[in-house]
């Protein structure tokens, strides 16, 4: 099923997420509505929040030319896309990478954020069990932004004042249009 993307402007996305006890149908559910929802609206990864949910679960799936990269460092079998994420947390960074990022939450809007190149994120899978993996490239700065997500945290805060100001009148619009449409 899918279901409808929460925007910016809805404080639903400044909600720090709930950790799952355990992993039940109701999750398995979420999880596949999240990746039909992320699929639809061509994403590469979302956030419980963006769909009005508490569960601390993110979904990613990056393109396959990114995998090779991605995947250098990790376990390839619990790396497989698509990725659920649940109770993820990053364990360690590593380096730096810069670039173009959006969130399904703010449409048609994007700006350059640094992140680290390489994180160690330890999760539940949908069996209930513990996977740990190091990512590299763009596996790693979708696990940053969604894990991001579940802390209430959104692409934009990481922006300079000058990137700020750039997109200060989209955000504006966005903002309004979220707050009209409740
Ligand atoms: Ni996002």
């Amino acid at each position: 099923m899918i279901l409808p993307i929460v925007k910016y402007g809805d404080e639903t996305l400044r909600e720090k997420a709930v950790p799952v006890s355990f992993i039940t149908d109701e999750i398995r559910k979420l999880a596949a509505d999240m990746l039909e929802t992320m699929y639809a609206a061509r994403g590469v990864g979302l956030a419980a929040e963006q769909v009005g949910r508490c569960e601390r679960i993110c979904v990613i799936d990056v393109p396959k030319d990114c995998e090779k990269e991605a995947y250098r460092e990790s376990n390839e079998a619990a790396a497989r896309m698509p990725l659920v994420l649940v109770n993820p947390e990053i364990l360690a960074a590593e380096g730096e990478q810069r670039d173009d990022e959006g969130c399904l939450s703010f449409p048609k809007i994007g700006s350059p954020v640094t992140r680290a190149n390489t994180v160690t994120v330890t999760f539940l899978d949908l069996d209930g069990m513990r996977q740990t993996l190091t990512v590299s490239g763009l596996l790693a700065r979708a696990v940053q932004h969604e894990t991001d997500h579940l802390d209430g945290i959104l692409f934009v805060d990481k922006l300079s004042q000058v990137q700020m100001l750039s997109i200060a009148g989209k955000l504006r619009r966005l903002k309004t249009a979220t707050r009209r449409g409740k």
